[in-house]
């Protein structure tokens, strides 16, 4: 099955391709030939994966799916949450968001966080979503140089490394993405056998 991934981010589309097997050929919007930015204008992760699915649709009526995830901080009330990618501003820069992050948090004592993911998948024109949840804690001082976005800051629960000091390998053990895109697997499977 061809399936386009909407997204130009190359870490995301490096971790999902870690995950689904062989069977499912994954093109980024690049690799597709689609020279776009998508915009997320929505104020739930759920809204915005599902309009950028829907627009690649909508474009090439090809087998699409999109996904879109937000750090969301119990102390700070969920936030940045759908806001994550641009939390300190529209320059979208993974070092601002963090340090507004960490500003934000000083003095707090609940650090417990999570990362969650919208899958949104379109198969012959019909939508359907997954989830996928990863529960953590926000570091005072960022450690590591791997990863992107909010992952020098952030430890999942059961592990001693942040994000950005694991393999891509390490990450996807605990990873919300892993496990969104391991539900969208599963129901590609019984697609393809029913
Ligand atoms: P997007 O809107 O789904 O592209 O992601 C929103 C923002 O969340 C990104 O700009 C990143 O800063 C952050 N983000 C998304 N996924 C991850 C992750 O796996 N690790 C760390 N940060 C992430």
């Amino acid at each position: 099955m061809n399936l386009i991934f909407a997204t130009n981010n190359q870490h995301k589309a490096d971790e999902i391709r870690a995950v689904i097997p062989a069977s499912i050929s994954l093109l980024t919007l690049k690799e597709a030939g689609i020279d776009i930015d998508i915009p997320e204008p929505h104020d739930t992760l759920e809204a915005n994966a599902s309009e950028k699915a829907q627009v690649i649709w909508d474009m090439k009526q090809t087998n699409c799916f999109s996904e879109d995830t937000g750090l969301e901080v119990t102390s700070l009330h969920g936030e940045p949450g759908v806001k994550s990618a641009r939390y300190a501003g529209e320059s979208r820069s993974f070092d601002d968001n963090i340090d507004k992050l960490l500003i934000n948090l000083a003095g707090k004592t609940d650090r417990s966080a999570r990362f969650r993911t919208v899958i949104s998948v379109i198969i012959n024109g019909l939508e359907t979503r997954f989830e996928g949840i990863c529960e953590g804690i926000i570091l005072e001082e960022r450690r590591g140089g791997k990863g992107f976005g909010y992952d020098p800051v952030f430890i999942p629960l059961g592990a001693d490394k942040s994000f950005a000091e694991m393999t891509m390998e390490e990450k996807n053990r605990y990873s919300h993405r892993r496990k969104a895109t391991e539900k969208l697997v599963a129901f590609l499977n019984h697609l393809e056998k029913n």
